[in-house]
């Protein structure tokens, strides 16, 4: 070996002077610091051939009425569970035109974009960090920083402010789109489990690929600040980056990296499924896992007394929603009102069946109370979700008949002594 090598203790592509703020190479190229806390929190750095600031005098314009579903009016929401059906945005529409918000508290959105028209412009998020799940489609995401590939089943976490634009293959595309107001995701893990359930920092990909363009024309810039939309224009390419370096940086995610938590004589909660916690919101993944050998395999009946329920579901059986549920739907489930398996998927677990396998993915982001639901969620909102639990009303199995106390009070006294059985039955002499 005629020499040593170094990695430094930051990420870094491209051509970057050896520290941020230092050395001669500043004199050549034009450094931008992308800043979270007011400078002193997460960073990056991006060098740039021309200065960032070359927008167009005169060419910006604040937008109306540019993503209106986006900016869909609120309403209280409570009391009612929802289904929304697989959201149709009007066509022609791109990924931001086309988004359509559907539950928001304070600090997190949830949205849905099913574009079909490509970006003809970049996008900044000025107010949110977004958490992008692809439930259908693919592409790449072009971002400050170099592309990301991405396809269905993936995670894009892009940071607030970093300019980036979808350009969408071929085909049917539907993304749920999560924005974070008030910080970014953070990688949920708990203390007795370590690092590496349910998932591992070396799952996410960031950019290490550039694509610096050294392009002349007129490229137009969209950012987002709540409500307000601005356009305004480059003489050249904004992704005219020849290096980076720092730790604020896009990244991809993919839903099959999630290796999930199971456990045979119990039931995980669904907390023991977060990916993400973000600011009154945590986002888990409901994944193909092994079912419980002797715990309850289906979903307890509960209420969750601090957050309102979303799941978006993306692929597989849905059983204990008793067939209601179709994959893209969206179900609310708000604050305090009870939910839990539908009457069908009830009856197979009281008969004593058992799968061997949850084949199911779904992303739930729950929202710390108080959440709101959209117009534009209603209007997709399924009349018949709460007469899906119907049954126990009218399945004698399940409804008021005189004995049943004491058929239970008979039942616990024969189960009284009962034990669980350590070894299994096979190695009993
Ligand atoms: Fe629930």
């Amino acid at each position: 070996m005629d020499k040593f090598e170094y990695f430094t203790g930051l990420p870094e592509v491209g051509i970057v002077p050896r520290a941020p703020h230092v050395g001669p190479l500043l004199e050549h190229v034009h450094e931008q610091e992308h800043g979270r806390g007011g400078f002193a929190g997460r960073v990056s750095h991006t060098y740039h051939l021309y200065p960032p600031n070359n927008w167009l005098p005169g060419e910006t314009l604040v937008l109306e009425d540019w993503a209106p579903h986006w900016e869909s009016p609120l309403r209280p929401l409570g009391g009612v569970h929802h289904a929304l059906g697989v959201a149709r945005p009007p066509e022609p529409s791109d990924v931001y035109r086309g988004m359509a918000r559907l539950v928001a508290n304070a600090t997190v959105a949830m949205n849905v974009t099913a574009p079909t028209a490509p970006m003809d412009y970049f996008f900044e998020h000025h107010s949110a960090t977004l958490v992008v799940f692809v439930h259908e489609g693919g592409g790449t995401l072009e971002t400050l920083f170099g592309p990301i590939a991405y396809g269905r089943g993936d995670f894009l976490v892009v940071p607030k402010g970093i300019p980036h634009r979808f350009e969408c293959a071929a085909g049917p595309q539907y993304y749920w789109v999560y924005e974070s107001f008030a910080g970014d995701p953070e990688k949920s893990e708990a203390p007795t489990t370590g690092q590496f359930i349910t998932h591992s920092r070396s799952d996410y990909r960031f950019p290490r690929t550039l694509d610096t363009r050294n392009e002349a024309g007129r490229f137009e810039i969209v950012s987002k600040v709540g409500s307000v939309y601005t356009r305004r224009v480059h003489p050249t390419h904004p992704f005219d980056v020849v290096g980076w370096r720092g730790d604020y940086l896009p990244y991809r995610f993919a839903v099959e990296d999630v290796r999930p938590l199971t456990a045979d004589r119990s039931h995980v909660p669904p907390s023991g499924h977060t990916v993400f916690t973000l600011p009154g919101c945590y986002l888990c993944v409901f994944t193909v896992r092994a079912a419980e050998k002797e715990g309850m395999w289906l979903p307890f009946f509960h209420r969750n007394l601090d957050y309102c329920e979303t799941i978006g579901y993306h692929w597989g059986d849905f059983f204990s929603r008793g067939g209601v549920i179709r994959e893209g739907m969206v179900t609310v489930h708000p604050v305090g009102l009870p939910h839990g398996p539908q009457p069908a998927a009830l009856q197979v677990f009281m008969d004593g069946h058992r799968p061997t396998l949850h084949r199911e993915v779904g992303i739930m982001a729950d929202f710390a109370n108080p959440a709101q639901i959209s117009e534009y969620a209603l209007g997709l909102s399924q009349p018949d979700y709460m007469r899906s639990w119907g049954a126990y009303t009218t399945d004698p199995r399940f409804t008021h008949r005189a004995g049943r106390l004491g058929e239970v009070r008979a039942v616990a006294e024969g189960l009284a002594d009962a034990r669980d059985e350590l070894r299994p039955r096979s190695d009993t002499p």
